[in-house]
């Protein structure tokens, strides 16, 4: 089967293309480099000894989308192409939406053109805004997002299920991610983000790395073990090979399918820090400082449903996260 892969040069599209070659797929990758790099090309031929066709561009250009549509007979789509900075989106809502949700459309049409029906979506944890249960299910109420980046996933998440109701010729799986870190285990491949990061891992490995003096903990005095904030982190090679569980139940069925990818495991963010520590054998200087505004107490999914019908677990432990995360950092330096 071949897949595009829009977004495929990304922090989790260039892990997924990786599995995707791994399990016998052929992909070919879009992506406007305007938040990955396209030497990122290179290192996954390095990693898998396959070269993937790349076409630099944006998802919005729809005679790009055509042309690429027209030459590879592509038969599955899996959706990564996004901006998703959530305090970026709070000052540039007008670009968050435009990009994210245009985006999507013009896929979509293009895909209905070519009689092109199965796609993958990344959609995010941050649909059930705050939880009003824990762990969250994929039947857990959503909505109550509390940034424009949240509401374009959410937006999309309405999107495709209109779309299914008007043809339901289409198969359709949204994948709502939690907390991704980690990096490959060859070091080629990882996430480093430029400037001073939203995320606690990279921030984390900058302070580790001497980048940035200090990581501000926000907060500890939420209800949660210790005080901090509690999320559920997934290594992103367990993420990305979720995506191949994802495309081969789009392969067989159709309907709207809607799956979280967690571990279902709840660290706070002091136990990140130490295991960060202990696995590494560094020290994360850290202050407590107020709450930030818009985060949640905790967050961490129940993956049982990916499970039973995806045959999915989450198999990487915390250790490895955080050892492979400074890792790929060691590397790139
Ligand atoms: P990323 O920024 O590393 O990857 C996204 C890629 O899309 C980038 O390479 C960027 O250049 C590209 N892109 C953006 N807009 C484009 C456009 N209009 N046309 C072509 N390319 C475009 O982010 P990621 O962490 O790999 O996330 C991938 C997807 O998963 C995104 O949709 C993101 O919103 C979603 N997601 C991420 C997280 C997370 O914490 N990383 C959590 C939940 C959901
Ligand atoms: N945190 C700090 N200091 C930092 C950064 C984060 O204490 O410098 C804390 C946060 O308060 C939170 C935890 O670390 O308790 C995780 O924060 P992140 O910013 O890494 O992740 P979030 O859970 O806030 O959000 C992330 C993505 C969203 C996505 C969501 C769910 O940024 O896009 O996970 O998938 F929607």
């Amino acid at each position: 089967m071949k897949v595009l892969v829009t977004g495929g040069t990304g922090y989790i599209g260039s892990h997924t293309v990786v599995e995707l070659l791994d399990a016998g797929y052929e992909v070919v990758v879009i992506d406007n480099l305007s938040n990955s790099k396209e030497e990122v090309i290179d290192k996954i031929e390095e990693i898998t000894g396959k070269r993937v066709p790349f076409y630099k561009g944006d998802v919005q250009d729809r005679e790009l989308l055509k042309s690429i549509f027209e030459k590879e007979n592509i038969e599955g789509v899996i959706h990564f192409a996004g901006l998703k900075a959530v305090g970026e989106s709070v000052q540039k809502p007008i670009l968050y939406y435009s990009n994210n949700l245009n985006s999507t459309l013009v896929l979509l049409d293009v895909m209905s053109e070519y009689n092109c029906k199965k796609i993958v979506f990344s959609s995010s944890a941050t649909v059930y805004g705050d939880p009003e249960e824990l762990p969250l299910k994929e039947t857990s109420k959503v909505g109550g997002t509390t940034n424009p980046y949240g509401t374009t996933k959410l937006m999309i998440e309405r999107i495709l299920n209109d779309l299914y109701i008007s043809d339901n010729s289409w198969s359709i799986t949204i994948l709502r991610y939690f907390n991704p870190i980690g990096a490959h285990k060859s070091g080629l491949l990882g996430e480093n983000p430029n400037g001073i990061p939203n995320n606690l891992m990279p921030y984390i490995i900058k302070v580790a790395t001497n980048e940035l003096p200090i990581l501000s903990v926000f907060g500890d005095d939420y209800e949660t073990k210790d005080g901090t904030g509690v999320r559920d982190y997934i290594h992103v090679v367990d993420l990305a090979k979720g995506h191949i569980k994802a495309i081969e139940k789009t392969n067989k069925s159709n309907g709207v399918n809607v799956y979280n990818l967690g571990t279902g495991h709840g660290y706070s963010v002091l136990e990140i820090i130490k295991t960060f520590e202990e696995v590494n054998g560094i020290k994360v200087n850290y202050k407590i400082v107020d709450r930030r505004p818009g985060d949640i107490a905790s967050c961490y999914a129940d993956p049982t449903k990916a499970k039973e019908e995806l045959n999915w677990i989450a198999e990487k432990e915390i250790d490895e996260m955080c050892k492979d995360s400074y890792n790929f950092i060691k590397k790139n330096k």
